[in-house]
């Protein structure tokens, strides 16, 4: 008896060495942890249960009926995040690259269907060759296996994945499809093919980082939400980022108790907003001193910076905030904007995130680039979104709500629950000089014709009053308070129900 429990203690000892001291050395060299060390900062100390330890591949071809290493390649199992529960696989470089077999993939499908059955989030640590060349079709199967699972594990538990090293091929695509990906800089990289491939197809000279590094993600493409100095900083702010989020679909997201009064004014911000309508300011400002304890957990800051999302609390409760940003492109919607802030509405919606919108922006950014590059199908993402959504929606229009973007940004007419407006907002089809441009284009060579007709223009319609009228507007409020009436429509919002009609899924504009 004593004997077959020291066979265990060894047979464990030796799978996790994985690939092997050296391997092991040099994974530490480049600056990176190994699988298992990651999973010790991510779950908090002592949860961790792993699962399928001694699982080998089965593939006999190129030698590797040699070179059976237990475990395969990736680290599974569950443990829990300041107490609550989370499943986890974590790819072990140091054992063929982390790449990807039959056996490996099956790991990984056994927690994901686990989390699926107990309703807990999936968090993957990648760090991989891509699918596992000496397997061939096996391998490829393996992924597509894993793919189905994300796509069926989507809306109902959150996905995030953490990439950690070379993700090349398949190994993209599984994190494409998980709801948030974040990347350590200078070690971890993603593209469908690498350098080599493309300088033969299209000959193109370009670097890992300049191709598929952190760098590039969160700000050129948008694939990635956030980038982190190092392996340790991203657990701890993976850990931090997981507290906002519901465990799964059918649950309301953690209350976190915060010493923040929700009555609290702001007398600053009754001066935020300039005199000048054409002068911008940083719509951040407004985020940080409305939520609770100035804690904003912002999303892609680097991509799209013309809209700003990411979560807050308020009175404890998780909000998603959606908001234009003047400082850039004078907060215009446009292409990468519209696709940035939708698909982030849609995963509020999905996890029963309240979503917080503030308004101003002057319409969608005109110009043959954006027709050209399709903004009519992608604007109307964010506009699909915000109408399909059934959570509750707090709408402020600090400044301008013009045209069509008016309507997109959780206005009343897309089931906006409360809708605000500051004393400066102005609602209308645009702004006074363009509208003048049109509406009196005879009178275009008088300007002091053109000066008194912008002026009753303005007085008329940019305001909140015309829209608050028609009831369009619930109240125009003034600035200092917005924390207070926000948090006063949260709860009363609390319990809301509101259900779209059956169907077997909508038909969003891709
Ligand atoms: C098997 C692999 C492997 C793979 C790496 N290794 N990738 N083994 N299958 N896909 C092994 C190496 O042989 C090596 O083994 C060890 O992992 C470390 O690799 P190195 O090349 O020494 O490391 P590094 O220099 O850091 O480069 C890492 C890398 C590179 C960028 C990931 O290895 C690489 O380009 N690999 C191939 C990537 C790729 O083309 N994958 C297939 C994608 S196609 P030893 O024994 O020396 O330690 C795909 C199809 C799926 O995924 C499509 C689904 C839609």
């Amino acid at each position: 008896m004593h004997e077959i429990i020291q066979q265990l203690d060894a047979k464990r000892e030796q799978a996790r060495l994985g690939g092997g001291q050296k391997r092991i050395d040099a994974q530490h060299k480049k600056g990176k942890l190994t699988a298992r060390e990651r999973i010790e900062l991510l779950l908090d100390p002592g949860t961790f249960e792993e699962w399928d330890m001694f699982k080998e591949h089965r593939c006999n071809d190129f030698g590797m009926n040699e070179t059976k290493i237990p475990s395969d390649g990736v680290v599974t199992g569950y443990g829990t995040v300041n107490g609550r529960m989370v499943f986890v696989f974590s790819q072990d470089f140091t054992v063929f690259g982390g790449a990807l077999s039959e056996a490996h993939a099956e790991k990984i499908c056994k927690v994901m269907d686990k989390a699926m059955q107990v309703g807990a989030p999936v968090i993957g640590l990648n760090d991989s060759g891509g699918a596992r060349i000496q397997e061939g079709v096996a391998a490829l199967g393996g992924y597509a296996d894993v793919f189905q699972r994300n796509v069926m594990a989507s809306g109902v538990i959150p996905q995030i994945s953490l990439i950690m090293g070379p993700c090349a091929g398949g190994a993209v695509y599984s994190p494409a499809m998980t709801d948030f990906i974040f990347m350590v800089k200078d070690s971890s990289y993603m593209f469908v093919t690498g350098p080599e491939v493309v300088k033969t197809v299209t000959h193109e000279e370009v670097t890992a980082e300049e191709l598929g590094g952190a760098v590039t993600h969160t700000s050129k493409s948008g694939v990635a939400d956030l980038a982190f100095e190092n392996d340790v900083e991203a657990l701890l702010m993976l850990r931090r980022f997981i507290n906002y989020l519901p465990l799964n679909n059918r649950e309301k997201p953690p209350l976190r108790p915060s010493p923040d009064p929700a009555d609290r004014d702001d007398l600053s911000l009754d001066t935020l907003v300039p005199d000048s309508a054409n002068k911008p300011y940083d719509i951040k400002e407004l985020i940080i001193k409305v939520v609770d304890d100035c804690d904003f957990f912002e999303l892609q800051p680097d991509h799209a910076k013309n809209i700003v999302i990411g979560f807050a609390r308020m009175e404890g409760q998780t909000v998603g905030i959606v908001v234009n940003q003047p400082m850039v492109m004078a907060g215009c919607l446009d292409i990468k904007s519209s696709i940035k802030a939708g698909r982030f509405v849609r995963f509020c919606d999905a996890f029963n995130i309240p979503i917080v919108t503030f308004v101003d922006v002057p319409g969608f950014m005109p110009g043959t680039a954006q027709e050209y590059g399709g903004i009519i199908k992608h604007g109307a993402k964010l506009l699909y979104a915000y109408a399909e959504c059934t959570v509750p929606k707090i709408t402020v229009i600090t400044r301008k709500a013009y045209g069509g973007a008016y309507d997109v940004m959780a206005s009343k007419h897309l089931r906006g629950d409360v809708n605000f407006a500051w004393p400066t907002a102005e609602i209308a089809v645009m702004g006074p000089k363009g509208a003048v441009e049109i509406i009196f284009r005879e009178e275009k060579g008088d300007p002091a014709k053109v000066a008194a007709r912008e002026a009753e223009y303005k007085a008329k319609f940019a305001n909140p009053f015309v829209a608050g009228a028609r009831g369009f507007i619930d109240d125009v409020i003034q600035p200092h308070e917005t924390r207070k009436r926000i948090c006063r429509s949260l709860v009363m919002l609390r319990n809301k129900k509101l259900e779209n009609p059956w169907r077997k899924h909508g038909n969003i504009p891709l």
